[in-house]
């Protein structure tokens, strides 16, 4: 992918361990029966996942480079492979759901054959100290974690079309700890004009997307030190956002119209009360708490009503880059909390909230290449490059995100309709 030589290749084993079993203890809470469900096309089996991560490691590492590795099963490549034409034909994405079959139990041990094999190879120098394998197996390590967050979304949405609406974690946590007060007076901080570097610089991993490095003007901006929350965004719902076109995108417009859309994924109404679906099952919805679960057309749509504007990809980094609050940035997927929370920031400062964590949000940029952005050789070069058109970058994480995997360049990519990832909205105003 990218060929950082500073990998530090002495702790791959032990991040590999910690990385395989955090995949396993997200699914530890489901029964089988969870595991198989495909409720729309965006979603992936928690099984599917669990095999598919497994099958990155067997495909890329182990079947070249680990002399007389036998492969677990030889239909298990035709499962498990997510979209690389170059390894062959796949069960289409929106059969995902059918794998009735192998059972699960046969995935784990899939799991297991695999981290033996992998063990054995990341204790062998002559594979670590080969550059181009070390970035493969960095790649591997990066790419499950990014499955750890589509799990728990996935999860999410699975267990909320259930009918008894289940909860992933039935320990609520204190609601003091999901949500808390925001202290603000100030609400805007400023962004200076000027000339600024974006794009990956350090000597660490960064995704192909996330280079070259380049410079961008800037024009001086303010962005919002915290999220829109719950709060505001049922002021748009209640002022009628969702049923007048003026404030929305064409597509937007159609597709809310079509889909009945009256209020973010998983909000409910019951007896004129507000509710939201959360992996802690149904909570009154919190009005402090940052809106999520929106789409880009939503939220562009509340900029709209609200007078103010989505900051593009690029501003969102220099925002970045001089205001970030680690003090604060702190809800990651390791709070195991799996819900955004209201910011907590003191008044007299200019730091913004949760640019890391809580929720990713949506930029009004396509997810274009970066100038000077190469597409790696072989198979691998299908990793990003290849979903360049018709989407949008989204930056910063969510509480489904690992800590470890998320930084200031970090470029997520969606449709503009979908709802089910933890997506929230900043504003800017100009
Ligand atoms: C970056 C989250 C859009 O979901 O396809 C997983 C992550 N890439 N396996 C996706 C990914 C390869 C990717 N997103
Ligand atoms: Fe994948």
């Amino acid at each position: 992918m990218s060929f950082h030589p500073t990998y530090d290749t002495g702790n791959f084993l032990f991040r590999y361990q910690t990385i395989r079993k955090q995949t396993e203890k997200i699914c530890a809470p489901l029964s089988p029966e969870d595991t198989v469900m495909q409720p729309m096309v965006d979603v992936s089996p928690p099984k599917w996942h669990l095999g598919h991560t497994t099958w990155f490691f067997e495909t890329f590492i182990l079947v070249p480079h680990l002399p007389g590795y036998q492969s677990y099963h030889p239909q298990y490549a035709f499962l498990f492979n997510s979209y690389y034409n170059s390894m062959g034909s796949r069960v289409a994405r929106s059969d995902r759901g059918t794998l009735s079959r192998p059972p699960l139990e046969d995935i784990y041990a899939y799991r297991r054959h695999v981290d033996e094999a992998m063990e054995e190879a990341l204790g062998m120098t002559s594979l670590l100290e080969n550059p181009s394998i070390a970035a493969v197996i960095e790649l591997g390590l990066q790419h499950e974690q990014q499955h750890q967050e589509l799990l728990l979304t996935d999860i999410k949405y699975i267990l909320s079309c259930n009918p008894l609406l289940p909860a992933y974690l039935p320990e609520v946590p204190a609601v003091s700890s999901l949500f808390s007060e925001k202290h603000l007076s100030n609400e805007w901080s400023t962004v200076p004009a000027g000339v600024y570097s974006v794009g990956y610089e350090g000597d660490g991993f960064c995704f192909d997307n996330e280079l070259k490095a380049h410079q961008v003007y800037i024009a001086e901006f303010q962005a919002r030190r915290s999220l829109v929350t719950n709060g505001e965004y049922l002021e748009f719902i209640e002022a009628g956002g969702y049923s007048d076109f003026k404030y929305w995108l064409d597509e937007g417009w159609q597709l809310a119209q079509q889909q009945q859309w009256q209020a973010p994924l998983y909000w409910v109404q019951l007896d004129g009360e507000w509710w939201m679906y959360t992996l802690h099952g149904l909570l009154k919805l919190d009005l402090q708490a940052p809106v999520t679960h929106v789409s880009f057309y939503e939220a562009l749509a509340y900029a709209n009503w609200s007078g103010y504007r989505l900051l593009t990809e690029f501003e969102w980094e220099v925002l970045a880059q001089l205001h970030a609050n680690p003090v604060t940035d702190g809800n990651f997927m390791e709070s195991e909390l799996y819900h955004p929370v209201a910011a907590v920031i003191r008044d007299d400062s200019t730091q913004v909230a949760h640019l890391l964590g809580n929720t990713w949000e949506w930029t009004y940029s396509g997810y274009f290449p970066y100038p000077g952005f190469e597409t790696a050789p072989g198979a691998l070069g299908e990793y990003n490059g290849k979903f360049m058109v018709n989407q949008l970058v989204l930056r910063g994480g969510s509480c489904a995100t690992p800590q470890s995997h998320i930084r200031p360049t970090y470029r997520n990519f969606f449709h503009a309709d979908k709802r089910w990832q933890f997506t929230g909205i900043r504003l800017a105003k100009r």
